[in-house]
């Protein structure tokens, strides 16, 4: 069963819920708290086998800077289905959902995927940054170019070159 909830309708229980989950799927990569403050202020897409938590995505809002206007973006995080349950469609599921809130809600998507995220990303028409990428820090606008390879655009509402230059704003933690 999917629902889409915001960060704000979760209780403590369903929260530390997707903690779990998350820290499961990751495992290698490392879940940290940085990236789990990332993960909360928008909203979440949920699905439960009975009344277990298997997958999980949330989007949150972000101003980033492209072609030198702002661009208000659905920023997908913590995407993560349980290692058990996996290419059955549930990834796909929850990026559906989220997807559909960028188009209602935004001018465009953007993440930073994995490995496996990014194969299931390709998968549904996001398109991978073949500019440069940048973050707006305290310092200044600074070149991120370790994450160029990693960033995913959906377009929405706005056209996007994605050969150009795509900025994102500031935050503890991994910027992209
Ligand atoms: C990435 C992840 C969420 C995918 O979830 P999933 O439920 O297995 O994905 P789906 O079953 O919906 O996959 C849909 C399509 O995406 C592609 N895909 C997904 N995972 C893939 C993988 N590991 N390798 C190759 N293609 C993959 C395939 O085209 C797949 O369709 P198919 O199974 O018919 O071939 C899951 O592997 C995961 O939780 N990984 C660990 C956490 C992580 O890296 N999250 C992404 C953060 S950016």
């Amino acid at each position: 069963m999917m629902a889409l909830l915001r960060t704000a309708q979760l209780d403590a229980g369903a929260l530390a819920e997707v903690r779990r989950l998350l820290d499961a799927a990751f495992r290698g990569e490392r879940f940290g708290d940085d990236d789990w403050r990332h993960a909360l202020g928008g909203v979440h897409a949920l699905v439960r086998n009975d009344s277990r938590l298997v997958a999980h995505g949330a989007l949150v809002p972000r101003s980033f800077l492209h072609a030198g206007r702002p661009l208000r973006v659905g920023y997908v995080e913590a995407v993560a289905v349980h290692p058990a349950e996996r290419r059955r469609g549930l990834g796909s599921a929850v990026m559906a959902e989220l997807e559909d809130v960028v188009r209602r809600e935004y001018d465009a998507g953007a993440l930073s995927a994995t490995e496996d995220g990014a194969a299931l990303y390709r998968a549904r028409g996001w398109l991978r940054w073949q500019g440069t990428a940048w973050a707006l820090t305290p310092a200044g606008r600074i070149r991120t170019a370790e994450d160029d390879d990693a960033v995913f655009v959906l377009p929405a509402v706005a056209e996007l070159d994605v050969t150009g230059e795509l900025t994102c704003d500031w935050r503890t933690g991994d910027l992209w």
